[in-house]
């Protein structure tokens, strides 16, 4: 039994920061000390304080401190936590039923989802989607359909990726630890091509998108057969491997290159769909549309729920019966996620996410000009990250972000690292979180660049 049981987040939740006692507390750390007995060892935490209450852009703990959150639940929470439509909606759908599994027999929560999905994603062609229930599994479902559609083995994927941690995900995640040490043998016919990285492209940031470009098409003409390749999977803007935002033309370059060898082009909008970016999908910013879309994370407020959206000629490509789960598109979650979109339809959350990125941008960028150990400040909307290196070169400091980050969160605001090489911050605040909130957090971030 929890020792907060009526503990109420939302929105209504006083914004501030507030810290009663050292982070973790004595509530968190006797928990803590229950999950090193009862959980295993390979989950880990960012931060470990246990949350009784969450909404707006902040999070409660079970000592009673308030802390800035500015990473969403690895942006999850773009809505917010418990954010009002999607609570009265999962209410309302509690109460009704809570499964029936769709393959069994269908209710209306399920179609309307992938209505709005065909609605909001790039393009205006005639769609159809499915649902999961995991990034992960959205993604093996797209590969599996394009490869169905196609009759071809082959994929197509990139340095710094990260799709996720099963099998055929972790073959397509590039990082080893700790995402694929010792878990291997991997699943096969996946292909690896340089990422379109401009802070670390050999010949310098404007040579990045053409000559990315170039390498993607010798490597598939040398080493696979374009005539092999079933799909190309790429994320807009790279998430885990360190918010790598590629430079313009190379996304439009691909697209292109895929349309010309009927190959399959995959966005992975897992971390950057959702209005996270500043545009419902960051495919939108280039005006690139693919032919299949993954999606998960910020789609339904929290709740579990994945989807693949995309030309209803590929979809439909399988039999009846080929794609599925029992839990895949829960009314629950389709629920939240109709509460979801609506909420980022009605307060127009991607140009939420466009103003935090214009308070957050200039503000890093200053803080650049003072700490050389700042290389890079980049990102789309409110998906924005620093990568940090040792001052006058560019060697990963993962040391220092790590010092960081600690250094925050004994303050009381909530950042994430990520990055290959481990030396990258990213900021994922909720869309709804209040701009005092946020200049507070990136104050606190200042001063702790001072302290480190
Ligand atoms: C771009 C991207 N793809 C796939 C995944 C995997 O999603 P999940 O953890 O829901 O399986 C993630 C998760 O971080 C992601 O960021």
């Amino acid at each position: 039994m929890s020792q907060h049981p009526f503990a109420v987040g939302g929105p209504a939740l006083a914004q501030r920061r507030n810290l009663v006692t050292e982070i973790p507390g004595p509530a968190s750390r006797q928990l803590l000390e229950r999950r090193q007995r009862s959980v295993a060892r390979g989950l880990s935490h960012v931060l470990p304080i246990f949350v009784t209450a969450a909404g707006g852009g902040v999070l409660i703990d079970a000592d009673g401190n308030s802390l800035i959150d500015f990473g969403s639940g690895i942006a999850v929470t773009t809505v917010g936590n418990s954010a009002e439509a999607v609570v009265t909606r999962i209410t309302e759908q509690v109460a009704q039923f809570t499964h029936t599994c769709f393959m069994v027999v269908p209710y209306e929560g399920y179609v309307e989802v992938c209505e709005e999905l065909n609605r909001v994603t790039p393009g205006a062609h005639d769609k159809r989607s499915a649902l999961f229930n995991s990034g992960a599994e959205a993604i093996e479902n797209a590969v599996k359909i394009a490869r169905h559609a196609t009759g071809r083995p082959a994929v197509v994927v990139f340095d710094h990726a990260y799709h996720g941690r099963t099998n055929l995900t972790m073959a397509m995640t590039a990082k080893n630890m700790p995402y694929k040490d010792g878990f291997g043998p991997f699943a096969g016919e996946i292909y690896r091509a340089p990422m379109a990285y401009p802070f670390r492209w050999p010949g310098g940031p404007a040579r990045c998108a053409a000559d990315a470009l170039g390498v993607v098409r010798d490597l598939v003409h040398a080493q696979v057969g374009e005539h092999n390749v079933a799909a190309v999977v790429i994320e807009p803007v790279q998430g885990e491997g360190g918010f790598i935002v590629p430079p313009p033309g190379f996304l439009p370059g691909l697209a292109d290159y895929c349309r010309e060898h009927r190959i399959v082009f995959i966005a992975d909008e897992i971390q950057s769909g959702f209005c996270r970016t500043g545009d419902w999908f960051a495919c939108d910013h280039e005006g690139v549309v693919p032919d299949l879309v993954a999606t998960a994370k910020g789609i339904a407020g929290g709740l579990p729920l994945a989807a693949v959206t995309g030309r209803a000629e590929i979809m439909d490509s399988v039999h009846a019966g080929g794609l599925g789960g029992t839990f895949g598109g829960n009314p629950i979650a389709c629920a939240a996620a109709l509460g979801a979109i609506e909420t980022m339809t009605k307060e127009d959350l991607p140009a939420a996410a466009r103003r935090i990125g214009d308070i957050m941008l200039p503000r890093l960028r200053a803080m650049a000009q003072h700490h050389p150990v700042i290389c890079d400040v980049r990102g789309r909307g409110a998906m924005i990250a620093i990568e940090l290196v040792k001052p006058g070169t560019i060697e990963p400091d993962a040391t220092v972000a790590a010092k960081v980050a600690k250094a925050c969160h004994a303050a009381g605001v909530i950042v994430l690292t990520c990055g290959t090489y481990g030396n990258v911050l990213r900021f994922l605040p909720p869309l709804v979180i209040s701009a005092d909130l946020l200049d507070e957090g990136l104050s606190v971030l200042e001063d702790t660049f001072s302290q480190v």
